[in-house]
């Protein structure tokens, strides 16, 4: 097959080719692989905060937790507004200006709505966020406040939020964003693209994402599909979904009933990101993982508290949603799904700094503090845990804590 009349060879290096220019649209990590993405009428549509290209890091202590000797993370936090959505929303964003919308929308946990905000802000239009109250960090709420959107807090979850959306949609003039959007989907097949790209489309053998709305992992599936169908690769990564444990919806479909009708949960985590109890694009994410091979597992808050401390020590950092996809790799890897000698990636979907309350609870221990979890996370994490300590302002105090340091941790 070939796309804009050229081969697997020519889109590999034509794209290449594209990082030396100083385009806009060849600077995008999305844009530059446009021969395989919905050709708007006009460039001129576009637009872009240059997002995409986004690193791809070699997690060597991760990977010994995990017990895999080739673990990388492909970190979509380092996105121009903090996560993976940058990807889908320059694609959806530019249609919905190309269709000369004066409005967009979306219902969120949080990235999303941060994202939506600042691409509309940017394409001249104006936002509207829904969001479930006291359910989504104040980093991720103050860029939506930042780029301008409008901004409602529903006293619901994230899934009746989704609710209001949908039958706001059919009584006013506004573009749905969310990521059942099919140019959401389109754009978030770079970030696979991309990755393949990096280790000169040689697949990696797994490829980990945390389930949510279960968007990305379609959007990677679809990616990987048409990158078979154009020659680009030659074989499949087998793609597995991490969910956490009180959000599993995707887990308990494939479970109990075989992946052919969706379970919906009340959706409990503290990774806010994902606690979505219906995920909309559910049958996409069962096909891709079936067609590639992949597995679901569900972690606990103290495993992916633990996992997100642990990358943290890698000097890379994520958010807690993240987080599950070490987690999860770590039981695949017991379970013997993955094996010790195979090249996993993890897709890293957010920034450190999108949800600093949990990171700072995490490192002064009160985290779990008055619930079930209490005892279990104080033999686990404590050792990880490295609270901030107020001192009187003299060096003395200082070297003291120093050489504690030095005689009591090891470090890595
Ligand atoms: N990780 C992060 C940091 C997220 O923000 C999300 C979803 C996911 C993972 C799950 O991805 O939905 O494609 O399966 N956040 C959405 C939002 C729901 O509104 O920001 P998914």
């Amino acid at each position: 097959m070939r796309a804009a009349g050229l081969d697997a060879a020519g889109l590999k290096q034509l794209w290449l080719q594209r990082r030396l220019s100083w385009n806009a649209l060849d600077e995008s990590g999305v844009w530059r692989f446009r021969e395989i993405l919905p050709a708007l009428n006009d460039w001129k549509h576009v637009i872009t905060l240059r997002e995409g290209n986004t690193p791809v890091y070699e997690l060597p202590s991760c990977g010994r937790f995990a017990g895999v000797e080739r673990l990388f993370a492909k970190h979509q936090g380092m996105n121009p507004t903090g996560s993976f959505k940058d990807t889908g929303m320059t694609a959806a964003a530019s249609f919905a200006r190309q269709g000369g919308f004066r409005w967009v929308a979306c219902a969120s946990t949080g990235n999303t709505s941060a994202s939506m905000a600042a691409y509309a802000a940017r394409g001249g239009m104006r936002s509207l966020v829904l969001i479930p109250q006291g359910q989504i960090t104040w980093g991720k709420l103050s860029q939506a406040l930042d780029y301008g959107a409008v901004t409602c807090q529903l006293k619901t979850d994230f899934d009746g939020c989704m609710r209001v959306l949908d039958e706001v949609v059919q009584r006013m003039p506004v573009y749905l964003l969310n990521s059942v959007n099919p140019y959401r989907l389109e754009g978030q097949k770079t970030a696979a693209v991309e990755l393949l790209e990096r280790f000169d489309w040689q697949p990696p053998d797994h490829i980990i994402v945390p389930g949510g709305n279960l968007g990305n992992s379609s959007a990677i599936g679809k990616a990987l599909r048409e990158m078979k169908e154009l020659g680009l690769i030659t074989k499949m990564p087998k793609l597995s979904v991490i969910q956490a444990e009180g959000a599993n919806a995707l887990v308990r479909t494939m479970r109990e009933a075989g992946g052919k009708r969706l379970i919906s949960v009340h959706a409990e985590t503290m990774a806010t990101a994902i606690k979505i109890g219906s995920p909309a694009s559910w049958k996409k994410a069962v096909n891709v993982i079936e067609a590639t091979g992949g597995a679901v597992e569900q972690v606990s808050e103290v495993e992916m508290a633990l996992a997100k401390a642990e990358i943290g020590a890698d000097g890379i950092g994520c958010e807690p949603a993240s987080a599950v996809t070490l987690a999860g790799l770590k039981k695949l890897v017991r379970q013997g799904f993955v094996k010790k000698n195979e090249s996993v990636v993890l897709i890293l979907t957010g920034n450190l700094l999108k949800d600093p309350d949990f990171t700072l609870k995490f490192h002064r221990g009160d985290l779990f503090a008055g619930t079930e979890h209490e005892e279990e996370a104080a033999a686990v994490l404590t050792p990880r845990q490295h609270a901030p300590m107020v001192l009187d302002a003299n060096a003395n105090a200082v070297v003291r804590v120093l050489e504690y340091a030095e005689q009591t941790d090891p470090g890595r």
